[in-house]
């Protein structure tokens, strides 16, 4: 018997009873399900509503159909409509006429928004640590790297040589934004709707304070309307978790360029590659392509959410069990993708560090490096660039580098040229150079890795 039947002379259409149905999906929320009730219980027997035995009862009860689901012997039907009811359900039949008061002063309006947000606050701090671990991995590379020198690219056209480190510590400040931003959403979500009721609140003398309280939430949203009606939670946590997968994809995109031939500045070990069913030379970057693939379903959970919201009036509207699937997925696809992306920087790649020496030691990327040599010679810096752009032209003429020019032909270019071009244009020297604050001299990254090192290994 359905709970509200009582109003009804008619059962549900079969199908339209499954298309109003979300226990396939909701019953996810089935522990936090249990704490809220068993929250609002206490709080029940505290204020007198109803008997302190009668709230133990209730609790007992609650956690009785905890274990009953754990052991697997208790299970949902067809009946249960959401997970709401599934509990209530079993409370009434396992404890009679009491079960029945569990509800008192609440409604699934309030409920469903209080399992969510204890649901996705969960669910923010295992993503924490997920972050802080592929910090960890990029962090320790960094370290090995320091002065494994990788060609910099604007436009993917060879521009400057870099520390190797400074590059992956790059993805390291961007996954810290990102967990700055978890940790914002987390204090908005950390807010407790419970006490709402449907939507105006409740003439039973309930206490808010406690349940919210009990469930570890900070405070309680203040409008009643207001808390069955948010789900901005919900919108800015996938937006946040698109920017993650932003930065994972743009990580990832890098690997799979890097691990082509044309590239080949890393091996793919053959604990994270595929190999192909037809052509047994290859190696493939699955993991790499499939996160940077799965980006695509978290930026549409976005798009779904902001536009099932956009349209409502206050207060619930069941559009809004239309939530659920998309935060449920955003959540399972980013922490699966960087538990993917982790593990391939633990054991599934490895820098070919000969092939990235010969990288930077073949190209024209320490051309700036002329002009600022020039530029110390208090040669202004756009006649230097001139002078070094003839320069260049010249080597190309005669398939040479820099470094192949003779001090005859430097001093024909310009007279200010003396034997310490060559050492300036070193690529470890280039790197080195590059002294300003933020930039990519060895000095600077090591004050990063030391920065970093303090955040993440070592925090006092
Ligand atoms: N399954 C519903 C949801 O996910 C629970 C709330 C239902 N409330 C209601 N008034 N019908 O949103």
């Amino acid at each position: 018997m359905k709970t509200w039947s009582a109003r009804f002379a008619e059962g549900l259409n079969p199908f339209i009873q499954g298309f109003n149905s979300s226990i396939d999906f909701d019953f996810f929320l089935l522990q936090e399900d249990l704490d809220g009730s068993i929250a609002h219980a206490r709080m029940l027997g505290r204020t007198g509503i109803i008997t302190v035995q009668e709230a133990t009862k209730l609790e007992d009860g609650l956690e009785a159909i905890r274990l009953g689901v754990l052991k697997g012997t208790v299970k949902p039907d067809l009946e249960d409509e959401d997970v709401h009811m599934f509990v209530e359900r079993r409370l009434i039949k396992n404890l009679g006429p009491l079960g029945k008061k569990l509800h008192t002063g609440r409604s699934r309006n309030d409920q469903v928004g209080t399992d969510l947000r204890l649901w996705l606050r969960r669910r923010l701090d295992e993503l924490d640590t997920d972050l802080k671990n592929l910090q960890v991995v990029l962090f320790n590379k960094a370290v090995e790297n320091l002065f494994t020198l990788i060609p910099g690219y604007t436009h993917l056209q060879r521009a400057q040589p870099l520390s190797l480190a400074h590059h992956l510590l790059a993805y390291v400040e961007m996954i810290q934004r990102d967990r700055d931003r978890f940790s914002e959403i987390r204090k908005r979500v950390n807010i407790c709707p419970l006490g709402a009721a449907a939507l105006a609140g409740t003439s039973l003398p309930i206490d808010r304070r406690f349940t919210a309280d009990q469930l570890g939430f900070l405070d309680v949203y203040a409008n009643s309307l207001d808390a069955v009606s948010d789900r901005d939670f919900a919108v800015e946590f996938t937006a946040a978790s698109s920017l993650v997968m932003v930065h994972l994809s743009r990580l990832a995109d890098e690997i799979i360029l890097w691990a082509s031939e044309e590239f080949a500045f890393i091996r793919l070990t053959d604990r994270c590659a595929t190999g192909s069913s037809l052509m047994p030379q290859k190696k493939n970057p699955d993991v790499p392509e499939l996160v940077r693939g799965k980006t695509g379903r978290v930026f549409g959970h976005l798009q779904s959410l902001l536009t099932m919201i956009k349209g409502l009036p206050l207060s619930y509207n069941k559009d809004f069990q239309e939530d659920k699937e998309p935060i449920f997925d955003t959540v399972k696809t980013v922490i699966d993708a960087l538990k993917a992306m982790t593990i391939l920087f633990e054991e599934g790649l490895e820098f070919s560090i000969e092939r990235l020496n010969e990288a930077v030691t073949c190209d024209f990327s320490n051309a700036t490096d002329v002009a600022d040599y020039l530029v110390a010679k208090n040669i202004p810096f756009r006649e230097a660039y001139q002078i070094v752009g003839r320069v260049v032209r010249l080597c190309l003429q005669n398939e040479i580098l820099l470094k192949d020019l003779s001090l005859a032909q430097w001093k024909e270019i310009h007279s200010a040229f003396e034997e310490d071009i060559y050492e300036r244009l070193m690529p470890q020297n280039v790197v080195a150079s590059r002294v300003s604050e933020g930039g990519t001299g060895f000095d600077r990254v090591q004050e990063q890795l030391n920065k970093w090192k303090n955040e993440l290994i070592s925090p006092n």
